[in-house]
């Protein structure tokens, strides 16, 4: 099979890391991908959300299957241009992705569908906006539409809960309109479910660290690090939620006309009160995909290629044994302004048994350098998490660039629930 697979981040790099390994596969073409995807496979010049261009490209190069890894090909339409061209496609159509693209709308579907979440208001209006989280004291403010898991601030007082208001509101388009929720306590965790638009089988819970400092503190950023498998949901409760959130979500799209094919992303609340999702993504979640792909013990290809054509067998998947942990390394600066251009040393010689996946990071007169704010995602598995996250931090320490910056407690609460 030929595959292109669009992105260029630390995500699109793990699943070219595994498409790799598949017997099935023919050629990988990466869309535009970026230097750490290029012993996998080739790198082509392409916009991903541009729907014409990746039509064409597609098209060309006589693709088998587009495999889409970030949300802004979703949104704008990528799939929709693909499959009315007979071209498959992972990764849902513009009116799925939806669950994502819009917080409102994905409010509006788990209330039809009945899963449980964080009792919200919308508001289209600052000032009226402003009113409800004073009176409400604690509360989470969120954009409306994209930001890169950037627009959300959680307002634990009356203070914060005012400016987050005001900050979300001068942010521009993306937040005319915002979502003012519960503040909800517990253990988060990502469940990724692979889904056909009927059927769906279920990644292992994996712990994002969506903090920039340790301890869960300072900024909301795209995700620090990961971990898999969370231990907090058992396996007798991954399948209560791939039952109780995933299933009912997937009948309600399909009764919309919109049927759900690719990675539906629960990000969950494990609150005192059972699970409770806090978001939806149409995706794989970034760094999770990275440690996923380390610990899924079977060819991805088949999947994918299985839920695109809407063929998929609901079974337990085969999972490698042991855990899997993946540390961020981000710029100077991030998540408000990554400085970019610094030389990246020590990646060539990351130790056996760990692997670096690369995100913001381009080749630029022979070397390595620094493009974007999560530069790089390094990864290892082990027997247990102890093992697999000191692999992971001895393969850090070979690494550095200017300003580089991660998080030391990457998989610490997963160990203090499960040594
Ligand atoms: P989201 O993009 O909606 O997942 O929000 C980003 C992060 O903000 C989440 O991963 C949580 O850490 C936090 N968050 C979002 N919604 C809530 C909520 N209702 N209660 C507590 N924390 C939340
Ligand atoms: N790691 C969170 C996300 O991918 O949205």
């Amino acid at each position: 099979m030929k595959v292109l697979l669009l992105g260029s981040g630390g995500r699109e790099h793990a699943l070219a890391w595994k498409l790799a390994r598949s017997p099935k596969l023919s050629a990988l073409l990466c869309g535009p991908g970026n230097p750490g995807m290029a012993r996998f496979g080739t790198q082509v010049p392409v916009k991903p959300d541009a729907p014409e261009a990746v039509v064409a490209l597609a098209k060309r190069e006589k693709v088998d299957l587009v495999v889409v890894g970030p949300e802004a090909p979703l949104v704008a339409g990528v799939a929709d241009a693909l499959i009315a061209e007979g071209i498959a496609c992972f990764g849902p159509v513009a009116a799925a992705a939806r669950l994502e693209g819009s917080k409102a709308f994905a409010k509006e579907v788990m209330a039809e569908a009945e899963v449980p979440t964080a009792d919200f208001q919308v508001f289209d209006d600052v000032a009226a906006a402003e009113a409800y989280a004073v009176a409400r004291g604690k509360i989470v403010v969120k954009a409306d539409g994209l930001a890169a898991g950037k627009g959300v601030i959680v307002a634990p007082d009356v203070a914060s809960a005012r400016a987050a208001v005001r900050t979300v509101g001068a942010m521009g388009a993306a937040s005319q309109r915002m979502v003012l929720e519960e503040l909800l306590e517990g253990e988060e965790v990502s469940v990724i479910a692979l889904c056909d638009g009927e059927r769906y089988v279920l990644l292992p819970p994996a712990q994002d660290h969506k903090r920039v400092g340790e301890g869960d503190t300072g900024p909301n950023t795209g995700g620090m690090g990961a971990y898999c498998p969370a231990p907090f949901l058992s396996p007798e409760a991954l399948a209560r939620v791939g039952e109780e959130v995933i299933a009912p979500m997937l009948t309600v799209m399909r009764r919309r006309g919109a049927p759900f094919r690719g990675a539906l992303y629960a990000g969950l609340m494990l609150t005192r009160s059972g699970p409770k999702v806090l978001e939806f993504n149409a995706r794989f979640g970034d760094p999770e995909t990275q440690v996923l792909m380390l610990q899924l013990g079977e060819d991805l290809l088949p999947l994918l290629e299985d839920c695109a054509h809407g063929r998929l067998e609901p079974r337990a998947l085969t999972l490698e044994p042991g855990a899997s942990v993946g540390i961020v390394l981000a710029a100077e600066g991030y998540p408000e302004t990554p400085k970019r251009g610094q030389e990246i040393l020590g990646l060539e010689k990351a130790p056996a048994g760990a692997t670096v996946f690369v995100a913001g990071a381009e080749a630029k007169g022979g070397a390595i350098v620094t493009s974007g704010g999560r530069v790089l995602t390094v990864c290892a598995r082990g027997d247990t998490l102890v093992e697999a996250r000191a692999r992971a931090y001895e393969a850090v320490a070979g690494i550095r660039f200017e300003g580089m910056h991660f998080r030391r407690d990457i998989g610490a609460r997963g160990l203090r629930a499960a040594p």
